[in-house]
């Protein structure tokens, strides 16, 4: 009996992404329409106690290292922190991020902290009030500059911030976001758009590159390779002007990392999935509700995993998106 979550290619996830919720209080134009998606009604979504049995499965059978608590926005899942904590008392202890909007950050950013979180993402695509009000529908950009300022003041470090440049948007925006991030000692990523939107909007010709971003940030900034190891990470990393500071590029669609791909998904309502672009899921929802041992509920887990595809496919021909846009996958 394998002891592990591996794959046919040797791949082993250790990292587990879980969507708490497939709401957001933003409607960010590339990922929500303005009225917002079907969401799945509670019945369907995974009680904290529900979900803490498939942490512990996950971290005292399957060899779970990390979790991180993703959306739609995890801090819209009321006791988010009693999650948190439920999740640092497994033994052994995982270590614990979460990726996040930042809106409620602000007020929130220390008990998470002393419920047992330890690492932090926000999204951030620009640092103009009226772009973000036009980009995300709502006016709420200070309130993210006070959350990753409440983060980093409660602990948190590094604070990691994830911006997707968008043509004809926000593509203007490389130079002063790394400028700010550096300033404010903030660890900046830019994401390759991918194609998860509902809307099926994604288009290749107007991706902004991986390259294009290097290139306009070579314009102001001196970028070498960082030479720590990369491992499983989905960032591409340099040093800015030789450090400290550095910059992060996550190239899902020109770059793909899919090779060493460390990452198994639980979504809101309970399924298993294999990859960000699996086709298909494993419900652990009705095993789990009709009283399934742990053990079979570890087996299923694993053999999820063993059947993980070797890459996105988003490159191939006959590529087609899965069902469920990103916000409801966790990301
Ligand atoms: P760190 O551990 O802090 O590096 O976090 P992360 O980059 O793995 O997670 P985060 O939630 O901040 O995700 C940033 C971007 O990377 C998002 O757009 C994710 O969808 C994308 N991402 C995360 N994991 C994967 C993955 O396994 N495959 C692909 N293609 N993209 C991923
Ligand atoms: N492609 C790439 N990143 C996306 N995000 C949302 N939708 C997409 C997409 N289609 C980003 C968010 C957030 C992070 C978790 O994922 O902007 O920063
Ligand atoms: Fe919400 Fe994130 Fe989607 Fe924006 S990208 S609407 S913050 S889930």
């Amino acid at each position: 009996d394998r002891p592990e979550l591996i794959d046919r290619f040797g791949r082993v996830a250790t990292d587990l992404r879980v969507s708490l919720t497939d709401r957001c209080n933003l409607r960010c134009t590339y990922c929500m329409p303005a009225e917002g998606l079907d969401w799945l009604p509670t019945s369907e979504v995974l009680s904290d106690d529900e979900l803490v049995r498939l942490l512990r499965v996950a971290v005292t059978e399957l060899g779970v290292t990390d979790v991180r608590f993703t959306g739609g926005e995890p801090l819209l899942r009321r006791g988010l922190e009693d999650v948190i904590s439920a999740t640092a008392a497994l033994s052994p202890r995982p270590k614990i991020s979460m990726t996040t909007n930042g809106l409620s950050l602000a007020k929130r950013a220390t008990t998470l902290v002393e419920a047992g979180l330890n690492r932090v993402n926000v999204s951030l695509d620009t640092l103009d009030r009226t772009r973000f009000h036009e980009l995300t529908r709502r006016d709420r950009l200070h309130d993210v500059f006070e959350g990753m300022a409440a983060a980093r003041a409660a602990g948190l470090d590094p604070v990691k911030i994830n911006s997707v440049l968008l043509r004809g948007v926000n593509e203007d925006e490389a130079v002063p976001l790394l400028r700010y991030a550096v300033e404010h000692g903030y660890q900046l990523r830019f994401i390759e758009q991918m194609p998860l939107d509902p809307q099926h909007g994604w288009d290749r010709a107007n991706m902004v590159t991986a390259a294009e971003i290097l290139a306009s940030l070579k314009t102001e900034f001196e970028l070498t390779p960082e030479p720590a190891a990369r491992g499983g990470a989905p960032a591409e990393r340099w040093l800015v002007d030789g450090g400290p500071a550095v910059v992060g590029v996550i190239a899902s669609v020109t770059r793909p990392f899919c090779a060493a791909c460390d990452r198994t998904r639980l979504t809101a309502d309970g399924q298993l999935r294999n990859c960000l672009f699996s086709q298909s899921e494993t419900d652990l929802r009705a095993p789990l509700r009709a009283g399934a041992t742990d053990q079979e509920i570890a087996d299923l887990w694993r053999a999820t995993m063993w059947a993980k595809a070797a890459g996105h496919g988003i490159n191939d021909v006959g590529f087609s998106q899965p069902d469920r846009p990103m916000s409801a996958i966790g990301g």
